[in-house]
């Protein structure tokens, strides 16, 4: 649809939120409202939409790039001079859709619809409306005759008025030159004192143009976000509908009321997604993996065949057939190669571990550049940090750290190379050989009966001699 412009108004602050944020910059499922509102008019077919910023410009302007044109409108006289803001936006266009930022749940499918049917009907202006139970503060469709009249907002409104419960969602598709021929002569003239862009709408009738209206099927995801309940209900529709979209292409999920995943995240076919999983941020799981129950995982890329319980994992990558858990937690930095183990209370950051390589119980790994089929034995710690500097460990294929052994970097471990358990490795181990740096254990034989002799009580130990010999 190219002689289409987008246009999504983005300029006021969303005092009812109460927040420092901007309120089109609340997320819903993880993205910024006016993201998922870019997304729909994207997928419908209307790219590079148009944005009129004001309120945290900046702001938004890091959220969304250049994937969207931008008109400033400084100061915020209403909802008509925002789109006067944005007339050089216009140019060129024979049709703009029009709608605010504030639409995350907005389907492109309704977007679609709309567009198509303003072009089939010729109307100068074609305006999306909805029944809803409680219309306050929203602008009230008027009709006479069953034909709309006006736009009465909620301040200006007589109680007869008031009381209509078709509103206008602000989602509307304009012909460009019957817009910006009305645009001008709008008037402030109202107990908001502000330029109304739905008094456009008599000013086209007025003309002898055609106004068409379209009652959207379902209120929800028209509505505007105002608050944060709003907001609340909100996730929990773009929640249901994420899941719902992630089940049709072929994942379980095995408790829905449960399982949080982002918009945007991807998960292959055939994974089974188990109870209290949240995948947040920018995500993609491959196919025929378990991920969960107890499962977080932020901003991570996941192969195939990935088995991940119990389990914290940011910012890393996992190859395909990884066992995580339970209870890992991947720190961000992270590049697990495949068939990696990582198991039972292990700690990771900042570490590639390659091929095969198994850290499967209570060991940190930080730091740490490890080729393939390293073993380490329980209790493995990279000594990263020397109270000033974090340093890197190196590891090189088949070299095996016994358990508990402490590895001091900067240190490397060459390949094959052997740590005996309980080592304190404060230098090189080259290729092959054995590293082993702890004192020589001492067996006293008799040691016991001797010590019992001693004793009055047959005790070994007694109060002040725990630590004696
Ligand atoms: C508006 C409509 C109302 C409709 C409702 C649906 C008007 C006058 N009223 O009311 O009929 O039922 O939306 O949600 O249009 N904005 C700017 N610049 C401005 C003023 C607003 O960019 O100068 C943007 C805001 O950022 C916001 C949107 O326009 O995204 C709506 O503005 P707001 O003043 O909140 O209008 P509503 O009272 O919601
Ligand atoms: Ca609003």
């Amino acid at each position: 649809m190219d002689d289409i412009r987008g246009l999504i108004l983005a300029a006021g602050q969303g005092t009812r939120m109460k927040s420092d944020i901007l309120k089109v910059l609340h997320p819903v499922m993880g993205r910024p409202m006016i993201s998922l509102v870019v997304d729909a008019l994207v997928s419908a077919g209307i790219s590079r939409p148009g944005v009129v910023v004001g309120f945290q410009e900046d702001r938004v302007r890091e959220v969304l790039g250049d994937e969207v044109e931008y008109a400033v409108q400084g100061e915020q006289l209403g909802t008509g001079h925002a789109v006067m803001q944005a007339a050089h936006l216009l140019e060129g266009y024979r049709d703009v859709l029009i709608l605010y930022g504030d639409v995350p749940l907005v389907t492109s499918q309704l977007l679609g619809d709309l567009v198509r049917r303003h072009r089939l009907g010729g109307a100068s202006a074609t305006l999306l409306t909805a029944e809803v139970d409680d219309p306050v503060g929203l602008g009230r469709v008027v009709r006479k005759g069953g034909e709309l009249v006006a736009i009465v907002e909620e301040s200006d409104a007589s109680p007869a008025e008031a009381a209509i419960t078709e509103i206008n969602t602000a989602i509307a598709c304009f012909k460009v030159d019957a817009l910006l021929d009305c645009l001008p002569r709008l008037e402030a003239d109202n107990a908001q004192g502000e330029y109304y862009l739905p008094d456009v709408f008599p000013m086209l009738l007025e003309e002898g143009l055609t106004v068409e209206t379209i009652r959207a099927p379902q209120a929800g995801p028209v509505l505007g976000i105002n608050t944060r309940s709003g907001l609340a209900e909100a996730n929990g529709i773009m929640r249901r509908r994420i899941l719902e979209d992630i089940m049709e292409s072929g994942v379980t999920v095995m408790d829905p009321g449960t399982t949080w995943i982002d918009a945007g995240v991807e998960v292959g076919r055939d994974t089974v997604i188990l109870p209290n999983t949240i995948l947040q941020g920018d995500c993609v799981v491959g196919s025929n993996c378990r991920i969960g129950p107890n499962a977080h995982i932020l901003e991570s890329h996941l192969g195939d065949d990935v088995n991940l319980w119990h389990s914290v994992v940011e910012h890393s990558r996992i190859g395909n057939s990884v066992t995580v858990g339970p209870y890992a937690h991947l720190r961000p930095g992270n590049d697990l190669g495949n068939g990696v183990k990582v198991g039972n209370f292990a700690e990771l950051k900042n570490t590639r571990l390659g091929e095969g390589c198994k850290v499967p119980h209570h060991s940190y790994v930080g730091d740490a550049e490890v080729g393939s089929g390293v073993n380490f034995g329980a209790g493995v710690v990279t000594v990263n940090y020397d109270g000033w500097q974090k340093h890197m460990t190196v590891v090189d294929d088949g070299a095996f750290i016994g358990c508990n052994s402490n590895l001091l970097a900067p240190v490397t471990v060459g390949e094959n190379a052997f740590v005996g358990a309980g080592s304190t490795v404060d230098s090189d181990v080259p290729a092959g050989a054995l590293g082993i740096g702890r004192a020589r254990m001492v067996v006293k034989p008799g040691w016991v009966e001797a010590k019992r002799g001693k004793s009055s009580g047959g005790r070994v130990f007694g109060k002040d001699e725990e630590d004696g010999d």
